[in-house]
Parts: C-alpha cells; structure tokens; sequence
C-alpha cells in the first residue's frame, strides 16, 4: 500500500487532460477563457499513460479523468481505453460537464466506467446560460439520460452559489425521487481563475442542508465511504440519494488519499500546494522508470499535513488566481 509521510493511504489519483473547456462557469474561469496551455505543454497521452501504469504500480487504485473538459481534448476515448487495460487499476472514472458526452456513453461502458460525474447547478435553461455563459444546457441533459440508460452510476455535482442557484436546490433534491442519481452539492471555493477578492462563502454545508431539511425534514443520514468527499443522506422512499460536500468550510485533509497531476504533468499532493514535481520535464529529460518511481516516492514523503488550514489560516482571502480548470477540481 502507498501512504505518505503522516501515514494517509494514497490510492487515487485526478488526473487532469487539458485546461481548455467549452463552458465559462463563472465560478471556474474567465469570460474569455484562459491562457490556454500549447499543445507542446500539455502531457502527451504516451506521457499520461506511462505516468499511471507506473502510479498503478505504485498503489493508486482509482484514477479519476477529469480537465478542464475531458472530452474536448482530441481523442480521449483513445486514452481511455489504454489507461482501462492497466494491471492493476481498480476505478477508472471521469468528471464531466456533459456538453459533449452523451456519443461516448455506450463506448465508456464497454471499456468498464462505472461511474461518472458530471456537473450540473441547474434545472433551468436560462439559469444554466447564466451561470456557464454558454447555451448547452439539452446536450447536457441529453448525456444524463444516455448515462442512466446505460447504467452507469451517476452523480451530478452541483456548486451552491448566492442569488444565482439557491432555487434549484430543491428541484435538484426531487431528481432523486424517480433517478437512481446522487447529486451532490458543493461549496464555493475561491478557484475562479480571474483573482477577484472571495468575499466569503454566503451558503455553507449547513445552510444548505438547512434548506433541504425545510422542504424534507426526513432527511436521513447514510453512512459515508472512508474516503468521500461528502457527507450522503437519503430521503425514505427515494431512488436516489444526495451529497453535500463541504469543499471550504470544512478540511478533508485528515483522511486525503489523493494526488493529482496537471495537464502540464505538474504533481500536486495537495489542493493547495503549487505543483512539487514535474513529471512530464522528467520524462522529456530522459529520465527511466526508477528515477520517477523514487522522485514520485520523495515527494509522497514530504506531503504537507494539512493545506487546507495553512490557507485558511491566512486572515485575507485574496481571490485565487487559479482556476479550478488547471488544477483539475
Ligand atoms: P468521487 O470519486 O465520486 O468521490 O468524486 P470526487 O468528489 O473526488 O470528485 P469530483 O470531481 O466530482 O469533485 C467534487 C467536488 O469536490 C469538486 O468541487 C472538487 O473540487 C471537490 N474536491 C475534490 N477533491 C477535493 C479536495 O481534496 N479538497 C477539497 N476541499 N475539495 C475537493
Ligand atoms: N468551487 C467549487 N467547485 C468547483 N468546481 C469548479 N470550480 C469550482 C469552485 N470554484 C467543480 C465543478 C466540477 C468539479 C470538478 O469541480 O462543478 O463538478
Ligand atoms: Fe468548464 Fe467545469 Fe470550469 Fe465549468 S467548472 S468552466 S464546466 S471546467
């Protein structure tokens, strides 16, 4: 088993395949998008391919796909379906904003997705414009279907923002009744892109559970993985179950099993962290296989304890110039 130096099994890996996505969340990036990354920057998939099979080797038993929007980096089927046949690998999953996924679905069936994320804040067409400037929000739906269709589990991430999604909440909750979905809503945090000053989180874990209370105050608390992310409950009688996952307010870092990398082949062994290997310079560099093993084995050994107090602890929360699409969610 790998575990780090504070003694946190690691066995997950997000692996992020582009920065570059065809919606403009106003909680992830810029209008105008971002400098996007050149092809000459971006991992190669031979890259990515060779970096998880020795991951895999490593211990990592999950990898999740994530960007960026996977699916608008040419030919990520092709990726897919080599990082599938990896010894070894027990989860291949993806998050998606749905845009161009629905074509694929029968596809990631057959090479052994079981589940999916996929993003969703609203119900509403106008709304959905709103918040991803962008007019997709039927292709959208249209992978949904195609995802339950098929059977792969779904869950819908949902981020909570003030005076532009609170209303959805409840409709978002009632999808649970007929569809076998988890929707899962997430806390703002600070990633824009853009480094406009956070002026603090207006709906919490608890005000959002608050509100699916009033409406279903029989609410009932599920017992979470060892690892999750969110915190499940279920309403008696639903096919479905819900999530709240409080990604700011609250840290996971005591139980962190991941790492991700970046498009541009950057090791983060934290959220918060800055990158603390390049793996695709390593690889460009001539480095073999055990070189990387023992470079990816130093930094799991100086892996910081909690990344998420050091920037909370901070008394000013300058806007993060970061996008939530560089570093993969
Ligand atoms: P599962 O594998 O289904 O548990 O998914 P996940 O929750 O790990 O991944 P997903 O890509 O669906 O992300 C859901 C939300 O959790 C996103 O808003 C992420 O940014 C947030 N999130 C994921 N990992 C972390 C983390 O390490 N720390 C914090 N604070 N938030 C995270
Ligand atoms: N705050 C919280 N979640 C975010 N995501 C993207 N940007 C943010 C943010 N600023 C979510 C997306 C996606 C997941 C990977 O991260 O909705 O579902
Ligand atoms: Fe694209 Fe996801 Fe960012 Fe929205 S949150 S702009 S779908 S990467």
């Amino acid at each position: 088993m790998l575990t780090d130096n504070h003694g946190r099994t690691i066995n997950y890996l997000r692996l992020a395949v582009t920065d570059r996505c065809n919606l403009r969340c106003f909680y992830c990036m810029p209008e105008d998008g971002l400098n996007w990354l050149s092809r000459k920057e971006l991992m190669s998939y031979e890259e990515m391919l060779r970096g998880c099979g020795l991951l895999v080797k490593m211990g990592i038993e999950k990898i999740r796909i994530t960007g960026g929007e996977p699916f608008v980096r040419k030919d990520i089927m092709q990726l897919l379906t080599s990082l599938s046949q990896l010894d070894g690998l027990k989860e291949l999953s993806l998050t998606t904003n749905g845009v161009l996924t629905a074509p694929f679905v029968p596809e990631l069936k057959r090479i052994g997705v079981r589940s999916v994320n996929l993003s969703l804040d609203t119900l509403d067409a106008n709304r959905f414009f709103t918040i991803t400037r962008r007019d997709e929000f039927a292709q959208v739906m249209s992978a949904l279907e195609a995802l339950l269709k098929h059977n792969i589990e779904v869950k819908i991430n949902a981020v909570v923002m003030d005076g532009k999604n609170t209303q959805d909440i409840i409709p978002l909750v009632e999808m649970t009744k007929n569809m076998p979905v988890s929707v899962r809503f997430i806390e703002e945090m600070p990633f824009n892109g853009d480094g406009h000053i956070y002026t603090g989180l207006q709906w919490d874990y608890v005000r959002i559970l608050d509100e699916i209370k009033s409406r279903y105050p029989q609410l009932q608390k599920m017992q979470d993985s060892a690892y999750s992310t969110a915190y499940n409950y279920q309403i008696p009688g639903h096919q479905g179950n819900i999530g709240v996952i409080a990604a700011y307010s609250r840290t996971f870092c005591g139980t962190c099993n991941r790492i991700r990398i970046t498009p541009q082949g950057e090791l983060k062994t934290c959220l918060y962290d800055d990158g603390v290997l390049n793996i695709r310079d390593m690889m460009r560099n001539g480095s073999g296989d055990e070189e990387l093993r023992l470079a990816l084995l130093d930094a799991f050994g100086r892996r910081t304890a909690d990344g998420w107090e050091a920037e909370h602890s901070r008394v000013v929360h300058p806007g993060i110039h970061e996008s939530m699409a560089t570093i993969g969610g």
